[in-house]
């Protein structure tokens, strides 16, 4: 018999659940604590295992449920994806326009619906009554693979819909998006699979395309996918008659929609929008290789037809390209922080996106020698937004047999020590604690703005105070002496002074900065939050031990390995005396002594180029302070900071009535 009572308490926990996470995955605004919600989901756990003749697929414990498969099922899609044919500019925007108004005069005055053409890969997701039941690839645009599994492990997937009570819910609908990655997780991804000395993936794309394609859906889910669905393809009984309001309806749904996507009134509005975009994508956060333009009025739109595969209602606005073909000249060596030497090509400059790129970073020795990429080849770069240019792909087919292959340097280029590899990471080390090149990159950490933040202290001063003998590590800043910094070149007395002053005031930092610009592997500024508050002092955290160190947020074997292994360097040793005696050696006595940031829960918009500082910069700047940066000015921006030659974020800022900041403003509100 069942427990009709049981029954409706477990489908209510499952619904408040869901309706958390997707507060948490889609809308970024979680209503809970995550112990609260710890507490809801073992409860249901635990239920379910009382009663496992309850367990279903739309349960949120059933995310990772699937088993490996051997290989996927092939599934023919209810309806054919097309593609879409593809404008360049402005120009040839109009011209689509004039060209479908003269098919239909009612083009005239039709809205449009601009969306972010996202680069990631396409899903048909199907619902049955509500459940997920289905979800494929796009295969050859007939028939697709069934990778249903793998998709349930993205958790801003509903598993049931509507999310919300008081939707009704759709008899039968197939949805479509697209699955991708955005660049932070991407990073993160890269730098978990290099520290695990597993192989790193090219972009974004491949990344996902990789993930969805695993047959075993515990490795998808452990791979950080977003979604954005856009296209109802099955409308479930709702008889939407337009683009604009099947995105409300899939949203109302709880399916995650992106919220770039804008209703256009006329042509020329969606051409503004479009020169907007080319400004504005690099602060999205996820790459988009172009816009779609749809025709609203589905009617108007399938009155227009399709031509070849792509319909006439749709075009894809491609963004001018971010890659070239250029010519490695030469390829040098360069030594980080730690050690690591990382390839990079010198390039013949070539003009990217409007900027001369002159060198593009290889990554590591393993990238050179799986891209072949040779002295002397064709290769294609990338400049993304602000991402330091890379090189995509060597071009063999060119080669005319002068190339030659790079041999990596057998000692360090900077101080001819010997060089090592390690078991846990990939690359080539030099283990010299006193190699410049080391020196002057760790010492540029220790003083740059997420760290120390030594206000005047450039990257050219720590290579001149390396050089000149005046520091041999990075403590040393603190012993400096006013009268050998005037014996440096360019170095008056009021230089000297500021210098020295900005140096001594930077002993106020908090013991996570500290932490953080200490530069031991993998401990960044949250990892350096959570050992602050733990430990406390440096005293406690230097005689840490690998097992106490595991259970913090984000540290895993390696790094705690890292970080047991950097105290008990001599040479990092001395630098913790040195410190100590310097009188530089904060505790934690309280939890606001940790510094979460003055900036705390306040969200910035960027616009225009700020003097000196690149867009990374900026936004790490502002983030290790503890605030939020986003693309879009939105009734939620706190400020939008504003730099020479500022986009139409100003407009919007200005409309909204959002403040607005320089750089000098922003420095204030962060000090
Ligand atoms: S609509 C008729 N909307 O771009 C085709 N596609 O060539 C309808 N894509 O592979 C496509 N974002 O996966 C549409 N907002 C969006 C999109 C989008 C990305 C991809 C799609 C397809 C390609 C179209």
């Amino acid at each position: 018999m069942r427990n009709i009572d049981l029954d409706t308490r477990v489908g209510e926990l499952r619904r408040v659940i869901n309706l958390h996470n997707y507060m948490y995955y889609v809308m970024d605004s979680p209503i809970i604590s995550d112990s609260e919600f710890d507490l809801l989901f073992d409860d249901l756990l635990d239920m379910e295992k009382n009663h496992p003749e309850l367990v279903s697929d739309d349960s949120p414990t059933q995310r990772v449920g699937g088993l490996p498969s051997d290989r996927f099922n092939k599934v023919e899609h209810p309806s054919p994806i097309l593609s879409l044919s593809k404008v360049n500019h402005a120009v040839e925007t109009k011209n689509w326009f004039d060209r479908m108004v003269k098919l239909d005069s009612r083009v005239a005055t039709t809205k449009f619906v601009v969306e972010p053409k996202i680069d990631g890969l396409t899903v048909v997701l199907h619902y049955d009554k509500g459940m997920f039941v289905r979800g494929c690839t796009r295969g050859d645009g007939y028939i697709g693979e069934d990778i249903t599994n793998n998709l349930r492990t993205i958790m801003s997937l509903p598993l049931r819909i509507p999310i919300k009570e008081f939707i009704e819910t759709p008899d039968n609908l197939v949805v479509r998006g697209e699955v991708f990655i955005d660049n932070h997780a991407f990073d993160r991804l890269n730098e978990n699979l290099s520290e695990k000395g597993e192989k790193v993936y090219i972009n974004p794309r491949n990344a996902a395309s990789g993930a969805l394609r695993q047959l075993d859906p515990k490795v998808t889910a452990s791979r950080p996918l977003s979604l954005y669905c856009y296209d109802l393809v099955v409308d479930g009984g709702s008889q939407i008659t337009n683009q604009w309001d099947a995105l409300i309806y899939l949203e109302s749904l709880g399916f995650p929609i992106s919220n770039s996507c804008v209703l256009c009134e006329n042509i020329q509005s969606v051409i503004r929008i479009c020169d907007e975009w080319q400004d504005d994508r690099q602060d999205l956060g996820y790459d988009i290789d172009g816009l779609v333009i749809k025709i609203d009025d589905f009617n108007l739109m399938s009155n227009l037809g399709i031509v070849g595969k792509d319909p006439r209602g749709a075009v894809a606005y491609k963004f001018p390209a971010d890659e070239v073909t250029t010519e490695v000249v030469d390829i040098s060596v360069n030594v980080g922080r730690t050690g690591i030497l990382t390839p990079y090509a010198i390039l013949r400059p070539v003009s990217v996106g409007g900027v001369v790129v002159k060198q593009a970073t290889l990554h590591n020795l393993d990238f050179v020698q799986e891209k072949d990429i040779r002295i002397g080849d064709s290769v294609i770069i990338k400049r993304a937004g602000d991402v330091i240019p890379y090189v995509v792909a060597s071009l063999p087919s060119l080669r005319t047999g002068i190339e030659r292959v790079f041999k990596p340097p057998s000692r360090c280029p900077s101080c001819n020590n010997n060089i090592v590899t390690y078991d846990d990471v990939v690359g080539l080390y030099c283990t010299n604690s006193v190699c410049p090149d080391q020196v002057v990159r760790y010492l540029e950490h220790f003083v740059s703005r997420p760290t120390l933040d030594i206000d005047g202290f450039g990257k050219g001063i720590a290579r001149l105070l390396v050089e000149s003998g005046l520091i041999e590590d990075v403590a040393d800043i603190f012993s400096l002496d006013r009268k050998d910094l005037l014996q440096l070149d360019g170095f008056a007395d009021k230089k000297v002074d500021r210098l020295l002053l900005a140096i001594e005031e930077s002993k106020k930092r908090t013991i996570n900065r500290l932490i953080e610009a200490l530069g031991i592997r993998g401990v960044g500024a949250v990892a350096s939050v959570g050992l602050s508050r733990k430990f406390g002092s440096l005293d406690k955290l230097s005689k840490a031990r690998v097992e106490d160190l595991l259970h913090l947020d984000g540290i895993g074997p390696n790094i705690a390995n890292a970080i047991v292994h950097w105290f008990n360097q001599p040479n990092n040793q001395l630098i913790l005396k040195k410190l100590k005696l310097a009188g530089f050696w904060p505790v934690l006595d309280n939890e606001d002594d940790i510094h979460k940031g003055v900036l705390y829960g306040k969200i910035f918009v960027i616009t225009g180029k700020v003097q000196d500082w690149s867009r990374n910069d900026l936004k790490s700047y502002i983030t290790s302070h503890g605030g939020l940066v986003t693309g879009k000015v939105t009734s939620k921006t706190n400020y939008l900071l504003v730099g020479e030659n500022p986009g139409s974020k100003l407009e919007q800022a200005r409309k909204l009535g959002v403040i607005e900041i320089d750089i000098e403003a922003l420095q204030e509100l962060a000090s």
